[in-house]
């Protein structure tokens, strides 16, 4: 604490992000009692220290029980303190730091802060009055997308709701020192927004939304209760939630997501290694992943070249990129300047002498072999000696790629996942030879795009594809031994999973699949076990839902089970002498799981993935794996299997 001119500055300074533990609490209470003591001072302004205002509460915390003074009484003190205190938000205002804000008579933060509620994303709801003091503040609808929603807003957003007095223009620490001066003492007033929702059909709409997730539901509910209930019981009834959700299974999962996405884009042994330069992309190749991951670098600010064999490939592309970019627009995530900015930051060539001055290449050319070594080969004298070369490869030896390189410690695999725009994973395959600045720059750049990265050694199909491969072939077996399709589907979309596993194919289109399976056959062990339905229903046309069936029929934008795929099933499973028999749910997901986790752990077992939580990571973030579950191998670990 620190008096200027009557107004004490009461900086939190506990990095990385000031998050709000045992000792700033109670450094917070301290300074309230100090401040309240000193007839000098008039006003008080709360300030977070280096880049950031307050993260949250404390997460790590959150294993233990919770230790007085709690954020909610820190809150309620500096609410009732007899001088009024300014909240200067800069970088975040998640969470308890929100709550903390919200507990100022003023808030004043920079164009770039984020503001926000996350708290639903880690299984909780709002634990120090955000829900109670929230409606009290800004319209109800709007309290409603932060509190259960959990995404952040901007500055200009918050001013928008009337969650910020102002934007600080100039300083952010002379901006509130201004507004403290001016702020009457007991300037707050408690008085509900009046605005009203049909609370019974908001949270059966969450229900519907969250899939399973309970603290979505809870925290309309908890919304509900802060505007009905006297403020009192409001706040004891908030509390009572959080407390309840804090130790659910649901948040303790969700927290091992949170750490394991933060310990993966670090690994250990590349602390202190400085990345290479990444400022101009090449993309080789125009298809729809090429289009994808040059959309992704244009919006993490790289000037990206693209380059395609053909001019009207080069020109679909662009015309891919430009829509991407406009779809961008669409939602929100960039506005009309910002589109025109990107897009003239993208230059096409027909020629790879174009990537001569790229800092870093991705190809994502066709998926085989002998075309990406010889493209390897090609870059290579193109190149300037220090750029870093990236495959897209989704399960090709990159090995055998980067020795096709002049310079193979330069090689490794960036593994996109489409729409590569969208999608939050990245796989970072990591050759044996591959330099340890240059898997630096991989993980550098997964940052800057704002992707989970996770880290594999080569292996075909790296983690997600083989653990995808791996349940797939237990679907089909349970196709064979007695369920139908439509059984498997359900049972994984009770368990959280968006969309299950055949519609998926029938979105994705069977016939890639097929055209691998066909090039495999000679080389498939005779012994092992085969489903040929998917070829059969391939045979027949039904390439899912391009051709109007595959393992659903489809008509006028509905889905429905096929007797004719029905039929197939049994001819299969006659064929082999199975006799069918029923499969529940249970049973269902217990095998889907099951073949996950032994997946899961023969490539930790191989030394592909550097950890469970690397699976989970990659199931969830490339796979839809419902996060509030923790991925299967963590599931593994609780369930004690
Ligand atoms: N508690 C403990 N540690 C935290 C934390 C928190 N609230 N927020 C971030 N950290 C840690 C991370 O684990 C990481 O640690 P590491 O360096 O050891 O890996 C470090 O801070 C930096 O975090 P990021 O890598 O995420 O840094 P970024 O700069 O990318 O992002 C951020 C910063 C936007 C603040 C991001 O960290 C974030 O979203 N944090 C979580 C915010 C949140 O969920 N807050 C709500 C907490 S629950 C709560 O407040 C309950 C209340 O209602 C009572």
């Amino acid at each position: 604490v620190e008096v200027r001119d009557g107004i004490a500055v009461v900086t939190i300074d506990n990095p990385p992000v000031n998050a709000a533990g045992l000792a700033v609490r109670e450094g917070l209470m301290a300074a309230a009692e100090r401040i309240d003591a000193d007839p000098d001072v008039r006003a008080a302004v709360l300030i977070g220290a280096r880049a950031t205002f307050v993260a949250g509460a404390d997460i790590a915390e959150f294993d233990r029980p919770p230790a007085p003074p709690h954020l909610s009484d820190v809150i309620a003190r500096i609410e009732a303190s007899a001088k009024p205190w300014v909240a200067a938000i800069h970088g975040a205002a998640l969470g308890g730091g929100l709550e903390l804000a919200l507990g100022c008579a003023r808030r004043i933060a920079t164009p770039d802060a984020r503001l926000g509620l996350p708290e639903v994303t880690l299984g909780l709801i709002p634990g120090a009055g955000g829900t109670v003091r929230l409606p009290r503040l800004i319209p109800l609808r709007a309290a409603l997308d932060l509190v259960a929603g959990g995404k952040p807003i901007t500055a200009a957003e918050a001013l928008g709701i009337g969650l910020i007095d102002g934007i600080a223009n100039g300083p952010l620490l002379d901006a509130a020192l201004a507004l403290a001066a001016e702020v009457p003492p007991r300037a707050r007033d408690a008085v509900l927004y009046a605005s009203t929702v049909d609370w019974d059909a908001e949270i059966a709409a969450q229900r519907r939304r969250a899939r399973g997730q309970a603290s979505p539901v809870e925290a309309v509910e908890a919304l509900r209760d802060a505007v009905t209930l006297p403020p009192g019981a409001a706040f004891a009834a908030e509390r009572a939630r959080f407390l309840r959700l804090r130790g659910s299974d649901q948040a303790r999962a969700l927290r091992h997501v949170f750490f394991a996405e933060r310990a993966l884009a670090r690994p250990a042994d590349l602390r202190g290694v400085a990345p290479r330069p990444t400022a101009r992309c090449g993309v080789v190749g125009a298809g729809t992943m090429g289009a994808g991951i040059a959309t992704a670098l244009l919006l993490a600010d790289r000037h990206v070249t693209l380059v395609e064999r053909e001019a009207a490939a080069l020109d679909r592309g662009r015309a891919t990129i430009a829509a991407n970019l406009a779809d961008a627009r669409a939602r929100g995530r960039i506005d009309a300047d910002r589109e025109a900015a990107l897009i003239a930051r993208l230059t096409g060539a027909t020629d790879l002498a174009a990537l001569a001055p790229a800092d870093l290449v991705v190809e994502a050319v066709f998926e085989d072999l002998d075309v990406k070594i010889e493209l390897f080969s090609r870059l290579g004298p193109i190149v300037r000696p220090e750029a870093v070369l990236a495959t897209n490869t989704s399960y090709l030896d990159v090995n055998r790629i980067a020795a096709s390189a002049p310079d193979p410690s330069r090689v490794l695999g960036l593994h996109f996942f489409s729409p590569a725009h969208v999608m939050r994973l990245i796989e970072i395959v990591r050759p044996d030879g591959v330099a340890a600045d240059v898997r630096a720059t991989g993980f550098a750049l997964a940052r800057d795009l704002g992707k989970v990265a996770v880290e594999a050694k080569v292996c075909e199909g790296f983690i997600g594809n083989r653990v995808m491969s791996a349940y797939r072939r237990e679907a089909d077996f349970m196709l064979e031994d007695g369920a139908l399709p439509q059984q498997v589907d359900a049972a994984m979309t009770t368990f959280g999973f968006p969309m299950g596993v055949f519609a998926m194919q029938d979105l994705a289109g069977l016939d890639i699949a097929w055209a691998t399976r066909k090039r495999l056959a000679a080389t498939r062990d005779p012994a092992a076990r085969y489903v040929a339905i998917a070829d059969r229903l391939c045979e027949a046309g039904r390439f899912g839902r391009k051709t109007g069936a595959g393992w659903y029929r489809y008509e006028s934008g509905t889905s429905q089970p096929d007797p004719a795929v029905e039929a197939e099933i049994d001819a299969e499973s006659a064929a082999k002498g199975i006799a069918r028999r029923s499969f529940g749910a249970d049973e269902i997901m217990a095998r889907l799981l099951a073949a996950m986790q032994a997946e899961g752990a023969a490539l930790l077992a191989e030394g592909i993935a550097t950890g469970p939580e690397a699976i989970d990571a990659v199931m969830i973030n490339g796979f839809a794996f419902p996060r509030w579950r923790g991925g299967p191998m963590f599931m593994r670990t609780a369930q004690g299997a």
